[in-house]
């Protein structure tokens, strides 16, 4: 999430009535196709790999034990978010650094030794949407690498997801129009894995719910939730004004009631299309936000999308919005059991 009044837009609109086809919530849903993901509690390892290098803003250089804990908590699944572009030739063919491609590989290779899921993603590929007329090319040249380098891996378990929070002039539309290379590519070696892709709006519930997928019967649709964003991202310099670093509490019955909103577009869009949707992120922002309140609200998160069968993964293990406190070595109290995960 880079600015929040996308996302408040997306919010408020979420007050207005669905679309009729959204609406006609009586008939039973449709068959499921494709089969949902087998991902129930994931976690995102954001904050590392997609970073100019490991270790900054508040990170470590992940390792093993990283992945071991992650795995022995009982997530199910990882997000990763990965930085390509930058690790990447400016010049066609835009070869990934091998270096890069193997450190990559790397963590896959030990998050799947621990029997976990990955989402791999691409993060913060540089205009991407505000530029996708010389942009999409790169970016499809470069997925089309990452694509053969892990054709072999099982595709129950390695998913692709093209772009983090698609934005900028992105409706949902040109989201899907500038990122049609890039699937077309990842097709070429893996026909049949599945591919992950959100709408506009930094990934808004709002773009995911009016969005037409790709004619692909293995994409799955993926949306971001961080709304009240004053509340989650309070004092996080990126969100500027947005959300300003003072105490805002959530739990307010306007709160609740947003959230309730959210899970009944979500469950009209699962009755209407068949998808079950992946929750990519959601999250708070720790500098000012009691840790009370943290695990107040990804429990109020996960109670209202779990049951209707959404796979969420929260934002992050560790860092800014962390779930793990790599100081004092422990899982932040209650931050586990918010998930329905035993306390460790
Ligand atoms: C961004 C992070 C940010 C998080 C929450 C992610 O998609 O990549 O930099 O901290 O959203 O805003």
């Amino acid at each position: 999430m880079k600015t929040l009044s996308s996302v408040l837009v997306a919010a408020s609109m979420l007050a207005a009535p669905l679309p009729a086809a959204a609406q006609s919530g009586a008939s039973p849903p449709p068959a499921l196709s494709p089969a949902p993901l087998p991902i129930k509690r994931c976690i995102n390892l954001g904050g590392t790999l997609e970073r100019k290098a490991e270790g900054l803003y508040g990170n470590t250089v992940l390792d093993r034990e990283d992945i071991r804990r992650v795995a022995a908590a009982g997530f199910d699944t990882i997000r990763l978010p990965v930085r390509w572009d930058t690790r990447s030739s400016a010049e066609p063919p835009h070869k990934v650094d091998p270096e890069w491609m193997a450190r990559v590989a790397e963590v896959v290779d030990w998050a799947l030794a621990e029997n976990l899921n990955v989402v791999l993603d691409s993060h913060h590929f540089a205009d991407l949407f505000t530029r996708p007329q010389t942009r999409a090319p790169v970016h499809a040249a470069i997925w089309a690498q990452i694509a053969t380098r892990f054709a072999d891996y099982p595709e129950d378990r390695l998913f692709f997801e093209l772009e983090n929070e698609p934005y900028g002039n992105g409706e949902t539309e040109s989201v899907l129009h500038i990122l049609e290379g890039s699937l077309a590519a990842v097709r070429q070696s893996n026909p049949t894995r599945p591919v992950i892709m959100g709408g506009g709006g930094y990934g808004s519930l709002t773009a995911m719910v009016t969005m037409d997928l790709p004619d692909d019967p293995h994409v799955y649709p993926t949306f971001h939730y961080y709304a009240p964003a004053p509340f989650t991202h309070q004092g996080a310099r990126w969100a500027g004004q947005d959300a300003p670093a003072q105490l805002r509490t959530f739990g307010s019955e306007e709160d609740r009631a947003a959230l309730r909103r959210a899970g009944e577009a979500v469950e009209a869009y699962i009755r209407r299309t068949g998808h079950r949707p992946f929750l990519g992120e959601t999250g708070t922002y720790k500098l000012y936000t009691p840790l009370g309140q943290r695990v107040e609200y990804l429990a109020a998160v996960y109670d209202t999308f779990a049951p209707l069968g959404v796979s969420v993964c929260a934002w992050s293990y560790e860092g800014p919005f962390g779930m793990y406190d790599t100081q004092n070595g422990e899982w932040y109290p209650g931050m586990l059991e918010a998930m329905d995960l035993p306390p460790r």
